[in-house]
């Protein structure tokens, strides 16, 4: 039976173009083999957005998401928008799909592949075997949390203020989605906090212990923030799936990304509790090589594989897309971030490219 699916694509700033065209071309291939029908729609968002309507998030951009199966993004931002007021900036687009699809949960797998423990800067011992997945809370904390601006005082004096909130009903949602993501991983969660020092933490510590019983199979344990940063460069492999708020979500997946070597490998999920997802590359918009065929196309195709998996419920045809990124990596092909001595270094299409051949041979 044929599959119909409508897939929104947004390819942003910056590589994110490059990027989009390699990820719907193997999606094409692929469709073509599992007899999917995919119908496309390519909207605007961030930069490109704001050049042609004023906005970072026009409003026919999150209806045309809304409408969709899935939502397959690229990355957003570039120095031509970096001094716009902020509801004009990329940034603000993005966080406005977010927040406008309800995607409270983004998973951020950072997985190493054994073709590529030399990328890493990290010693070959402290990295081989890590297989960890962040679960980063999107829509709330001090992302979100009002009030937030630059202020004014009666002296004259400004103060720039954010707020960092969670309620009860946001940790216990994000929690368990990850305890139910461990369950299907190496069943160890470790929650991340500041409870030390942050009352948000406390109740965010509180909670998901509490929810702990509900999922006796789950080893639970906590870290401060500053403490599992160190953890993660120190010994990785201690961790399997790791939960935490939006900020210190955002900065230990930076982190998590690069043992493996590259974030120009990585992919992520969005998803809300109904809805389209988005899928997109953990990495930004690189405009320093935008535009030169130089990025690494393969996070954002492993979203595509990503996008299958979570939302279209076709893990076949990801597992194809996942094998065929091994496979061009077995054969030595490598884009410039993850090139090593003696491999074959391509570009962008050409990367595109040896994928689609490994797919259709
Ligand atoms: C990310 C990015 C975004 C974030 C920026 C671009 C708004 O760093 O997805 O990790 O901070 O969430
Ligand atoms: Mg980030």
């Amino acid at each position: 039976m044929t599959q119909h699916y409508q897939i929104t694509l947004l390819p942003g700033d910056g590589i994110g173009p490059e990027i989009m065209a390699v990820a719907a071309d193997v999606l094409k291939v692929i469709a073509q083999k599992f007899n999917l029908q995919i119908e496309f729609k390519t909207a605007l968002i961030g930069g490109a957005a704001i050049d042609a309507t004023g906005e970072p998030l026009p409003k026919e951009t999150l209806e045309t998401c809304r409408q969709s199966d899935a939502v397959l993004l690229a990355a957003i931002g570039g120095y031509k928008w970096d001094n716009l007021p902020r509801h004009q900036r990329p940034e603000t687009g993005l966080l406005g799909l977010r927040a406008g699809l309800g995607l409270f949960a983004n998973l951020r797998p950072a997985k190493i592949l054994p073709q590529l423990i030399d990328a890493s800067s990290l010693k070959p011992e402290v990295v081989e075997g890590v297989d960890i997945m962040v679960v980063r809370e999107l829509t709330g904390g001090i992302y979100f949390g009002q009030p937030k601006g630059i202020f004014t005082s009666e002296t004259g004096e400004k103060r720039g203020v954010n707020t960092m909130v969670y309620s009860e009903s946001e940790i216990d949602r994000i929690g368990k989605v990850a305890f139910e993501t461990a369950q299907k991983r190496g069943k160890k969660l470790c929650s991340v906090d500041k409870a030390n020092v942050l009352e948000v933490s406390q109740l965010w510590r509180d909670r998901i212990t509490q929810l702990a019983p509900e999922y006796p199979d789950i080893e639970l344990s906590h870290l401060y923030v500053d403490n599992a940063a160190m953890q993660l460069v120190r010994w990785p492999k201690q961790f399997d799936t790791i939960v935490t708020g939006n900020l210190f979500g955002d900065i230990l997946s930076d982190a998590a990304a690069m043992l493996t070597g590259s974030i120009g490998m990585l992919p992520s999920a969005s998803l809300g509790a109904s809805g389209p997802g988005v899928f997109e590359p953990v990495h930004g918009s690189a405009p320093d090589i935008a535009g030169q065929d130089k990025a690494n196309p393969l996070a954002q195709v492993l979203s595509v594989a990503m996008m299958l998996r979570y939302a279209l419920d076709q893990p076949a045809a990801a597992d194809m897309i996942e094998q065929a990124v091994l496979q061009v990596l077995d054969r030595g092909d490598r884009t410039g971030d993850i090139m090593s001595p003696g491999m074959k270094l391509l570009g962008c299409r050409a990367m595109g490219d040896a994928l689609i051949e490994v797919l259709e041979s």
